[in-house]
C-alpha cells in the first residue's frame, strides 16, 4: 500500500512511524512532513489540496491519513473524495464537531449526550445575564478553531464578562469569537479518549492522559501537551462501556442522522465527575502528543486500521493492542509557548543499554534538517517515548531517553504520568 501522510508535527511522524514498520505499506509520503520524517518516507512540498489530489492521482497514493484539523474543517477529505480516492478524516460537515463549538454544544443537547450546562450567543447582553447566574469558576469558549487557547476558566464574574467582551469584539480571536459557549465548570479528572470511527462501526483505543500545562504540578500556562500516557488506570471498563454507550454511539448515530456521517478518528475530552464521563468537547483527529503514545500501543498493523476506517468496513477488522503502557515525554524549545526560539543543533547521544534501546524511540516535531544535521526549530520539538510492563518502567525508560537528547534550551516537565503513580 502507497500511503500519504497529510501533517507535519509528532503525531504524523508517529502514524508515519508505525506505518513504516507495517509489513503492507510500500510507500510512504508526508505533506509537508518535518525535518525527521524523511527518514521514514518522502516529504513533499505541496499544500494546495487540489494540488495533493494530482499528487496521490499520479502516485496511485491508496490511502490518504490527515493529521491535523484545519485541513479537514477545510474540507480536504471531501475533495480527495470527489475525485475517488480513499482518505482517512472526517468530511468538512463532520469536522464541524472540531470547527464550531457552538455546533458540538447543540449537536450534544439535541442527542442528549452528557455535557456541561451552556448557553450559545453572540449577544454580550445575554452572555452576561448567563454569567450573574453560575457559580465561579466559570467557562468562556470561542466557538471556532483557536489553537489550543479559545477556553477562558474564569475565577470571578468580572474576569468571565471581560473574556465575553474581548471575544466577541474579535479582539481576542477575530472571527473565531464572533459566538461564545458560557458553561458550568465541572470539577473533575480529565481525560482523552480516541474512537476510530467508519461512519456506522468504532472501535475505542486505550484510554489516555495529556498534561496541557506547561510545569509540573500542571502549573504554569496551558500549551499544545507537554506529555502524555496511556492506558490510565484513570479509566476502568465501567468507564470505556459508559462513554461507549452514552457518548460515541448516538454521536455516529446522530451524525447519520444529521446527514454528516463521521468517519476518522473522533477525540472525546471527558471530565470524569463523580464517576460519570460527562463531554468536554470532540476533536475530529488525534491528539497531540497522545497519539505519540497510542500508535506504538498498537498491535494490528495501523494501515488495516486506517484503511477498513476510510473504508466503511471497520466491522470486519479485529483489533490488538499490545499488553505495555506507553509513557511521551516532550522536549519543547527554550522560550515554548511564549515565543519563537533561535534554531539549535540537536544532539542523540548512543543508547549503549540495550534495554533502553529496545524499549524507547523518539517522535520529531519541530525540527528541520540541513547539511544532514537536525536542529530544534521551536515550540515543542520532539517527543521521548518509553514502552514498560508498567507505567513507571515505561516513565523512568522515556526519562532515560530524555537524559540522551541535547541542543540549547531544552526544557521539559519531569513528573509525566504523576496522576497514575
Ligand atoms: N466545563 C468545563 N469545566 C472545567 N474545565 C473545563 C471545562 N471546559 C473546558 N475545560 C478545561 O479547558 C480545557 C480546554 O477546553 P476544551 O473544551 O477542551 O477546548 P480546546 O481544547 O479547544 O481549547 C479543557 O481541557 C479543560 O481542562
Ligand atoms: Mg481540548
Amino acid at each position: 500500500m502507497d500511503i500519504l501522510i497529510i501533517g507535519s508535527g509528532g503525531r504524523e511522524y508517529s502514524i508515519g512511524l508505525a506505518l513504516s514498520k507495517d509489513q503492507a505499506v510500500n510507500k510512504l509520503y508526508f505533506a509537508p512532513g518535518n525535518g525527521a520524517t524523511d527518514a521514514l518516507g518522502k516529504n513533499i512540498d505541496i499544500t494546495d489540496y487540489q494540488q495533493l489530489v494530482g499528487f496521490a492521482k499520479q502516485n496511485s497514493i491508496d490511502l490518504t491519513i490527515v493529521g491535523p484539523e484545519t485541513p479537514l474543517v477545510e474540507g480536504v477529505v471531501d475533495i480527495f473524495q470527489s475525485d475517488g480516492l480513499v482518505i482517512f478524516g472526517p468530511g468538512k460537515a463532520a469536522a464541524r464537531l472540531e470547527g464550531s463549538k457552538v455546533y458540538m454544544k447543540n449537536f450534544l443537547a439535541k442527542y442528549s449526550i452528557p455535557t456541561a450546562q451552556y448557553i450559545q450567543t453572540s449577544s454580550a447582553k445575554e452572555a452576561l445575564s448567563f454569567i450573574q447566574t453560575l457559580k465561579t469558576p466559570i467557562v468562556v469558549k470561542a466557538d471556532g478553531l483557536c489553537a489550543g487557547k479559545g477556553v477562558i476558566i474564569a475565577q470571578s464574574i468580572d474576569e468571565a464578562n471581560d473574556a465575553v467582551v474581548k471575544m466577541l469584539s474579535g479582539e481576542s480571536f477575530g472571527d473565531a469569537g464572533s459566538k461564545v459557549i458560557i458553561e458550568e465548570y465541572l470539577d473533575g479528572y480529565e481525560l482523552s479518549m480516541f474512537a476510530i470511527c467508519d461512519g456506522k462501526d468504532f472501535i475505542l483505543l486505550p484510554a489516555a492522559q495529556d498534561h496541557k500545562r506547561l510545569k509540573n504540578n500542571d502549573e504554569g500556562p496551558n500549551t499544545g501537551g507537554m506529555g502524555a500516557y496511556a492506558p490510565t488506570p484513570l479509566a476502568h471498563d465501567e468507564l470505556y462501556e459508559k462513554v461507549k454507550k452514552r457518548i460515541i454511539r448516538p454521536t455516529l448515530d446522530g451524525m447519520n442522522q444529521e446527514k454528516a456521517p463521521f468517519r476518522g478518528v473522533l477525540f472525546i475530552g471527558i471530565m470524569v465527575v463523580e464517576n460519570e464521563p460527562i463531554t468536554l468537547e470532540f476533536n475530529v483527529r488525534f491528539g497531540d502528543p497522545e497519539c505519540e503514545v497510542l500508535m506504538p500501543l498498537m498491535k494490528t498493523p495501523a494501515s488495516e486500521l486506517f484503511y477498513k476506517a476510510a473504508t466503511g468496513d471497520l466491522h470486519n477488522l479485529h483489533v490488538e493492542f499490545e499488553d505495555k503502557y506507553a509513557v511521551g515525554v516532550v522536549i519543547a524549545s527554550a522560550n515554548y509557548p511564549y515565543s519563537t526560539s533561535i534554531p539549535a543543533e540537536i544532539v542523540v547521544d548512543k543508547i549503549v543499554h540495550k534495554e533502553i534501546a529496545d524499549n524507547t524511540h523518539i517522535s520529531y516535531a519541530g525540527v528541520k534538517k540541513e547539511d544532514d544535521i537536525l536542529y530544534a526549530t521551536g515550540g515543542r520539538v520532539l517527543v521521548c517515548v518509553g514502552m514498560g510492563a508498567s507505567i513507571k518502567e515505561a516513565k523512568d525508560r522515556a526519562y532515560m531517553l530524555c537524559g540522551q537528547v541535547h541542543f540549547a534550551g531544552k526544557k521539559f516537565r519531569t513528573d509525566i504520568a504523576y496522576q497514575a503513580l
